[in-house]
């Protein structure tokens, strides 16, 4: 071995050591800053305690930590803390006695380069409060306002069933039949025009944007944006579909701006566009396009994943529980019977019906660690320091598995929110849409019950599902991601109950 080859090796591993001790002196500096942190298992530097969790499931990790470290512990997720909630009591001592503290909101590298800490679901502190309120109430007005909320859902759901039988013979074998509808009903309460089934064609194209943000290319991105940007991958396909989304919005602006009847807004897009006409010479306005684009945006991400996901859950597991599904139909034709359509109204006589979809919720689990939160400031919480800008995990599926609250909470078991009596009870542990001022916002104008209750009775008016192996054999798990869980795909028979569609 000649001299130089020598030298040359070993300066490469002397830059590469020296590289090693900075980023370590970094990380153990960054450590040290963070103070006196809630305890949690011992970290391997840089990695965290990511080699030991379950990365395919990491909410089974950190419900397997919460019975080590008990309702207050942190993670490292590489070199971030993560500060884990668990259990009823602390949530909401949290999310709510604290909740000025718990409630800001973090958000990952991909999400900052998207939207910058704009849009109701990604700002904090006051551009929050304005844009959650307003959104609240543009919500509202327009459910009384315009035609009633209701009545759309209650067409999409009509328009849902309707091209069914005429096209296919009484037994049909569908692939996860109502996962697209969704997109309809949300296009309709944001921006008005229709894509029935059809996501491919909606005008802001957001069809394919979970399966980017969950991608693996979209995690390392989170991990290491700025060395990540420089290659080929999803995530770039989830930047190029975002940049053509916010230009759909921008000439949507423009097209409407043009004609605008400023007393008589049809959908969010156009109360947004008023506030903003009338806003548009004070300073410091929050409605500009920089909030209009990730507001709608809210309103579809936030929930054409959640609805469209629980009901294509609801159905597998109709699929698996044949008998619960005969006794909603049951319900249905005492109640709705077959000539009419079902009105949010139903639900009230409709426990059964009612316990199921909640049980589904429940057993569903979709965000099982909520949308991630940040805390706005310095806080002592039970005992420990965690300081402002430290991302915060409530699990809430340490609520909605707790046996303390639900029965059977393993199994699907609709008789959790049922009463002796066979009346629907509500559960405090049924946190399915988070906790405190930060909660769902859909949830807070009772949206997303009224959408699911009222897409569920009309599947089942007309159609009974069934799978196509044995229900013992069905795999009823949902899929879990970094964050979130969405529904398993899976095949199944469509079998048409009444010719009335
Ligand atoms: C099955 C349906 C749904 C579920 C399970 C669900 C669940 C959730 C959860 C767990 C959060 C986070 C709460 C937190 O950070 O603590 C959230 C936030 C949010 N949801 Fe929903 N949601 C659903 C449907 C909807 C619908 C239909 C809408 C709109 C009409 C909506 C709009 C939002 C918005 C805008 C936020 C962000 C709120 C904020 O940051 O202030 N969601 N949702």
């Amino acid at each position: 071995m000649d001299l130089q080859h020598v030298l040359q090796t070993d300066i490469l591993s002397i830059i590469m050591a020296i590289a090693v001790i900075i980023l370590l002196w970094k990380y153990m500096g960054k450590q040290r800053s963070y103070g006196h942190l809630p305890p949690g298992p011992s970290l391997i530097p840089l990695l965290g305690n990511l080699l030991q969790m379950d990365l395919k499931r990491p909410d089974k990790s950190y419900m397997e930590l919460s019975k080590k470290y008990g309702s207050v512990f942190t993670v490292w997720l590489g070199p971030k803390p993560v500060v884990v909630v668990s259990g009823y009591q602390a949530i909401k001592e949290a999310l709510v006695d604290q909740g000025e503290e718990f409630n800001g909101r973090a958000n990952p590298a991909i999400t900052l380069k998207l939207f910058n800490e704009h849009g109701v679901g990604s700002s904090n502190g006051q551009r929050w409060k304005t844009l959650r309120n307003f959104s609240l109430t543009s919500l509202k007005n327009l459910g009384i306002g315009c035609r009633s909320l209701e009545e759309r859902v209650q067409e999409e759901a009509k328009s849902l069933v309707k091209p069914l039988p005429r096209a296919c013979p009484p037994q049909l074998r569908f692939h996860q039949p109502p996962v697209v509808c969704m997109h309809a009903y949300l296009c309709l309460s944001a921006v008005s025009s229709r894509f029935h089934c059809e996501p491919q064609r909606a005008p802001v194209p957001y069809y394919h944007q979970p399966i980017l943000v969950h991608s693996p290319w979209a995690q390392l991105y989170n991990i290491s944006p700025r060395i990540v940007e420089c290659f080929p991958g999803k995530h770039q396909e989830l930047f190029k579909a975002i940049d053509k989304a916010k230009a759909y919005i921008r000439l949507e602006a423009d097209r409407r701006l043009k004609s605008l009847d400023t007393s008589n807004p049809q959908d969010y897009f156009d109360v947004f566009l008023v506030k903003m006409l009338e806003e548009k010479d004070q300073p410091g306005t929050e409605f500009n396009y920089d909030n209009l684009f990730p507001c709608v945006w809210d309103l579809f991400a936030a929930s054409t994943e959640t609805l469209s996901s629980t009901l294509s859950h609801a159905c597998l597991m109709m699929i698996k529980y044949p008998d619960i599904q005969e006794k909603v139909q049951k319900e249905i034709d005492e109640v709705i019977g077959s000539n009419r359509v079902p009105t949010a109204d139903d639900r009230h006589k409709m426990p059964y019906t009612e316990a199921v979809i909640h049980e589904i919720q429940r057993s569903m689990c979709l965000a099982p660690t909520a949308v991630p939160h940040q805390m706005t400031r310095d806080t002592t919480f039970h005992n420990y320091h965690i300081p402002k800008g430290t991302t915060v995990f409530p699990l809430l599926s340490s609520v909605l598995f707790d046996p303390k609250l639900f029965k059977k909470p393993d199994e699907f078991y609709p008789e959790n929110f049922l009463d002796e009596n066979g009346r629907f009870k509500e559960n405090n542990g049924f946190l399915a849409f988070g906790l405190g001022k930060r909660s769902c916002l859909g949830d807070g104008m009772g949206i997303p019950r009224m959408v699911l209750f009222l897409f569920f009775t009309s599947l089942l008016q007309h159609f009974t599902f069934r799978g196509t192996k044995p229900p013992e054999e069905i795999d009823d798990t949902v899929v879990s991601y970094f964050i979130g869980r969405l529904a398993r795909p899976y095949t199944c028979y469509v079998k048409l109950r009444t010719a009335n569609i």
